[in-house]
């Protein structure tokens, strides 16, 4: 069966000067259409790397990622990538910086007034449609994040990948937008790949949650399978044994088997 999204054998090395450094090895990852795949793993590992790779942010240097069986080696709007740290243009509007997005992937594709209906549809998803007006300063860390979502929602990726989207936000905030982006899944079952250092919402959200080892040179260490039917509710799972033992199996890879040595 052929993957959608493939990762066939990758190293990344980065060289400064006579120096290279071999971050990541002999990466091998199938990821089925519709999944949300979590990473997880130590700090400076590699995950951003690896993210940035699907993204065509980087090439690999040995290797490929395959996209639908075409590699992968540079950017494009079918694999829209949500930062930490939301990259919203803070001159632009809430709706002028989704629609910077929506104008450059959909100009020829769609009317005018197409194009501001996909905008406000995609602000509706995450509840921002209200703020359309309003500029970046003018919204919360998690009101950004959400902006940040439509907009990678609004090209219409086949893939979206986030890298670390909820890490900056207050415990609430974050639950309430990965409540959101499991609503999210349920309507658009996009395909998405997840980078978080929360045990917690690796378990909530994913499909399965691939396990890094440390660096240098990190490879998947184990891949989790979280069988939990959709949709997850948080509190019921609180008290699930599946839930429980899968939370014990990340953190036992992190914490014992993989712990990250004091310098
Ligand atoms: N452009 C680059 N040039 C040189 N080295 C790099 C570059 N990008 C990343 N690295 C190195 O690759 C390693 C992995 O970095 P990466 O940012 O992928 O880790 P990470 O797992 O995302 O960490 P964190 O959890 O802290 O975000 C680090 O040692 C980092 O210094
Ligand atoms: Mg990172």
């Amino acid at each position: 069966m052929a993957s959608y999204l493939k990762l066939d054998h990758v190293d990344k090395s980065f060289r400064r000067g006579a120096v290279e450094t071999e971050v990541l090895k002999d990466i091998n990852l199938d990821i089925a259409r519709g999944e949300i795949v979590s990473m997880i793993g130590h700090s400076g590992c590699g995950k951003s790397t690896l993210l940035n790779l699907i993204a065509g942010l980087a090439n690999v240097s040995a290797g490929a990622v395959l996209l639908e069986e075409r590699e992968v080696n540079e950017p494009g709007p079918e694999r829209a990538v949500v930062f930490q740290n939301h990259s919203l243009l803070p001159w632009l509007t809430v709706y002028e910086n989704v629609a910077l997005s929506v104008n450059k992937v959909f100009s020829g594709v769609k009317s005018r007034a197409e194009r501001h209906a996909w905008i406000m549809h995609n602000l509706d998803l995450v509840q921002m449609a209200h703020a359309k007006d309003k500029r970046p300063a003018e919204i919360s860390g998690g009101m950004k994040q959400r902006v940040g979502i439509a907009r990678a929602l609004s090209m219409q990726p086949k893939i979206l990948l986030l890298d670390e989207p909820f890490g900056a936000l207050d415990a609430l905030t974050r639950a309430r937008l990965q409540d959101s982006v499991m609503q999210i899944h349920a309507s658009l079952k996009n395909t998405m790949i997840m980078i978080t250092h929360d045990v917690d919402e690796a378990v909530l959200l994913s499909d399965r949650i691939v396990m890094m080892t440390n660096g240098p040179s990190a490879t998947i260490g184990e891949v989790l399978t979280v069988r939990l039917e959709r949709p997850r509710k948080r509190l019921e799972l609180v008290a699930d044994s599946t839930y429980i033992a899968a939370r014990e199996a990340v953190l036992k890879f992190l914490y014992e088997r993989h712990r990250l040595e004091a310098a």
